[in-house]
């Protein structure tokens, strides 16, 4: 999170330096903003009167869309802008495009971008607040934050728990951002996967990284699972599919070897029969969807907690 003017929390751009603490309140006011989804009127006047632009530079459909309704939710006015749609496909610039949403005052801008860094640019150059909604490899913290949601739900407190990452954990700003938030909330994290998409030098960050990934899903108290992040991926990086599937895929009997409990989650879209068989992501174990329903509240929460009046000085602190 960048400080604005008086202090402030300005933006969330990330997970990693984050305190335990932070991450509670804003997990805590997401827990809280989940009834209003349940009411006959889903709307609070939180945000009414400013201005939420959501700017995709990269493809998005529960990112965007649970953005999108979170503002209007909160009664924000929301701008809906995609470089597949817009002059970025003309050759305009990042700062440039950014500069013509200045002009229009918005209050927030949620930035999904290819290049890793792009939301900290528009951050350091613009007043208003920036969500960083995935930047190339780098985080994709509201992700993270609806992931570890869902998991204090089924398991309490994540203190001592194992969450396994399974899959193309170097090119996933979703592994990046759980496992810095995951950590600081006292999770152990394990990562499996190719050679090529987990690497040993992964075990900088903290983790565990092994290659057979029936070692991790036997200890697992949740097992994530990844998408191959093709559009990131040298040609080198994989094999075929059906190799993959075999190696590295969640199908049933793989999950029979895990706790009967685990939690199977992914954070979407999933590549059916790919990283995981369609068996496992719609048996008894998956919360792949209660994941997109945490995403709204949290998304609601972070942006009362940012923009807010009362959310004060220290926001998010
Ligand atoms: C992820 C992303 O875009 O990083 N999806 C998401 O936001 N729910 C994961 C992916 O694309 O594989």
């Amino acid at each position: 999170m960048t400080e604005g003017n008086r202090g402030r929390v300005k933006d969330m751009l990330g997970l990693r330096g984050l305190s335990r603490e932070q991450l509670t309140r804003i997990l805590d006011t997401a827990a809280n903003f989940r009834q209003v989804n349940e009411r006959r009127i889903k709307k609070v006047p939180t945000l009414r009167g400013r201005t939420v632009v959501t700017a995709f530079f990269e493809n998005s459909t529960r990112t965007r869309l649970s953005f999108e309704l979170a503002a209007k939710r909160l009664s924000a006015d929301t701008l809906s802008f995609s470089a597949s749609t817009s002059s970025t496909a003309k050759g305009e610039t990042l700062l440039d495009t950014a500069r013509n949403l200045d002009a229009m005052r918005p209050d927030a801008v949620i930035v999904r971008h290819p290049a890793s860094g792009a939301p900290h640019l528009l951050a350091r150059h613009f007043p208003w607040t920036v969500i960083n909604a995935g930047d190339g490899i780098n985080e994709h913290p509201t992700q993270a934050l609806l992931d570890m949601l869902t998991m204090r739900d089924h398991l309490g407190d994540l203190e001592g728990r194992t969450v396994a990452i399974v899959g193309d954990v170097l090119h996933s700003r979703v592994a990046r951002s759980n496992i810095f938030g995951l950590q600081t909330l006292g999770a152990k994290v394990e990562v499996a996967g190719p050679g090529t998409m987990c690497p040993p030098a992964l075990a900088e960050l903290g983790v565990t990284v092994r290659h057979r990934i029936d070692e991790v899903v036997e200890r697992a108290d949740v097992i994530m699972m990844l998408r191959i992040q093709r559009e990131r991926l040298g040609k080198a990086m994989m094999s075929t599919t059906q190799e993959y599937a075999a190696l590295y895929g969640l199908d049933e009997a793989r999950l029979r070897r895990a706790r009967p409990e685990v939690l199977v989650m992914h954070p979407g879209p999933i590549n059916r029969g790919v990283e995981i068989s369609p068996e496992v992501a719609d048996g008894p174990n998956s919360v792949i969807l209660e994941q997109v329903s945490n995403g709204l509240a949290l998304r609601m929460a972070l942006m009362y907690l940012l923009l807010g009046d009362e959310g004060g000085s220290d926001a998010a602190a």
